[in-house]
């Protein structure tokens, strides 16, 4: 467990409030002895001075006290600190009391006598909750924090960059290019610019240029007068005069026909445009965001995109990283889907196991973020418990990991020349993967066959031929 400075976990600080001394003493020798830090007060006034100079993780509060109730000390310590779990014991225990004390936010209510190992376990598990909770709420912050560029999650140097340069051009009307692998969030990055720039108020048209036919390219972006062709059977306003004053995003910019690059470099350049069929220019007030997964630069080298073109659309570039170049997001982005599709779903899922997370990190994520997505809100649908587990998560991801190490490690197929023995190789691969199962299911065999794709009699067969 890590507090706020990443640090391990400071030593639980615990008060105990009871007037009577025998119990002060028994309750302290019994804590101290299980490695907690003990003060104790003797009455209720003096809990809440304590209370008020330090901060407790944890309280241990009798409700008789002499002076003022428990339940009053309970009260302070709410007030000063929510966070503070506080546990009641009382000889007098009533049920009305109780839900008293529950209510005002006690985590527990403990008859006297207690046993003592029952109190123990009670306070080590309400401090693990409270480290839970705990670990959420920083998480919670953090996604909150990191939330403010129009849903974009991610808190890496390398998105800080990408977040500085938002800042940078969202004041300008230069025209931006978004460069990056797919999935990576360029749309929501074009997004961004528009909403945070004095145009949000103004339409973002987007224009998907890879699936748009080439014969309607022209007419989507400066629309066509009645007539025009076959099919024009009255005026139409293009994407771009629609955009007037806003931003347009040219997505898959990549994939223009060389003929459409010219009109677009002309309206590009121009601000204005003649709809197809038409014989009066149009001006209009638009900035250009871009964006492509392919190599524009190399596009050009090739012949493939005008070089003037890429040059006027790209006055900024963006990069976005891919996911595995910033895999300290994965945490905050699995998280925050986890909470989107939790809460679409009607689920109350809240916490991913830090097990999934670390098979997460071993995966490379060729889709990137619309792949983590998916793979989040298939799991989401398939679980039923609160918590993502690994065996909630996609078999195909776990599999694909260990192609890849499989692949990293390579199998020297040159050796052949001296001969090999198949028997031998194969056995070497059986073995391997097996362990790799039994490792990720930490020797659970059920799921280590259903990793495997082969009935748990088979597995057993294996792991004895094996000697596993
Ligand atoms: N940093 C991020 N935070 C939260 N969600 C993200 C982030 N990046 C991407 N996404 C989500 O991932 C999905 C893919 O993002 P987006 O469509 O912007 O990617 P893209 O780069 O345009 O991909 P493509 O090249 O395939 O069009 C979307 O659902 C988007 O909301
Ligand atoms: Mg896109």
């Amino acid at each position: 467990m890590k507090d706020e400075e990443g640090g391990r976990m400071k030593t639980p600080h615990i008060l105990v409030v009871d007037d009577e001394l025998s119990m002060r003493e028994l309750l302290e020798f019994m804590l101290e002895r299980e490695g907690y830090e003990v003060s104790c007060a003797v009455n209720g006034m003096n809990a809440i001075s304590m209370i008020k100079a330090t901060s407790f993780d944890l309280l241990l509060c009798d409700i008789r006290l002499g002076d003022i109730t428990g339940l009053e000390v309970l009260k302070v310590a709410k007030k000063e600190n929510p966070h503070t779990v506080v546990i009641m014991i009382s000889a007098y225990s009533s049920a009305e009391t109780a839900v008293e004390a529950m209510n005002e936010g006690a985590y527990d209510y403990v008859p006297k006598p207690f046993d003592n190992n029952e109190l123990k376990q009670t306070i080590a598990k309400a401090l693990e909750l409270r480290t839970i909770a705990q670990e959420k709420r920083l998480l919670d912050d953090e996604l909150k924090k990191h939330l403010h560029f129009n849903r974009i999650v991610g808190n890496s140097p390398k998105m800080h960059h990408v977040y500085e340069m938002i800042r940078q051009v969202c004041k300008t009307t230069t025209n931006v290019l978004i460069t990056g692998e797919s999935g990576t969030g360029k749309e929501l990055v074009a997004r961004a610019i528009h909403e945070k720039s004095d145009r949000r108020d103004q339409p973002f048209v987007s224009i998907n240029c890879g699936s748009i036919p080439e014969t309607l390219l022209e007419s989507e972006f400066f629309g066509h007068k009645k007539g025009a062709f076959t099919g024009a059977d009255q005026n139409k306003k293009g994407l771009f005069e629609m955009a007037n004053k806003g931003t347009v995003f040219l997505d898959e910019i990549g994939e223009i026909s060389s003929s459409m690059q010219v009109k677009l470099l002309k309206a590009v350049q121009d601000k204005a445009f003649i709809p197809v069929g038409g014989s009066e220019s149009i001006s209009v007030d638009v900035r250009f965001v871009s964006a492509t997964n392919r190599k524009l630069e190399n596009e050009v080298i090739e012949g493939r995109f005008r070089e003037d073109l890429f040059y006027r659309l790209n006055v900024i570039e963006i990069r976005l990283p891919p996911l595995r170049e910033r895999k300290e997001d994965l945490r905050i982005l699995a998280q925050h889907f986890l909470e989107k599709y939790s809460s679409e779903m009607g689920k109350r899922m809240t916490k991913i196991s830090s097990y999934a997370i670390d098979l997460l990190n071993k995966y490379d994520f060729p889709g990137n973020i619309r792949e983590l997505e998916n793979l989040i809100e298939r799991s989401v649908a398939l679980s039923n418990t609160n918590i993502l587990l690994p065996d909630n998560l996609s078999i195909s991801i776990h599999k694909r990991t260990w192609m890849e190490e499989e692949k990293e490690r390579g199998v020297d197929i040159d050796a052949m020349a001296q001969g090999v023995s198949l028997d031998d190789i194969l056995e070497g691969i059986e073995r391997a993967y097996i362990q790799k199962a039994l490792d990720l299911s930490k020797g659970n065999q059920k799921m280590t066959a259903r990793l495997l794709d082969i009935n748990t009699r088979s597995l057993r067969y294996r792991l004895k031929k094996l000697n596993l």
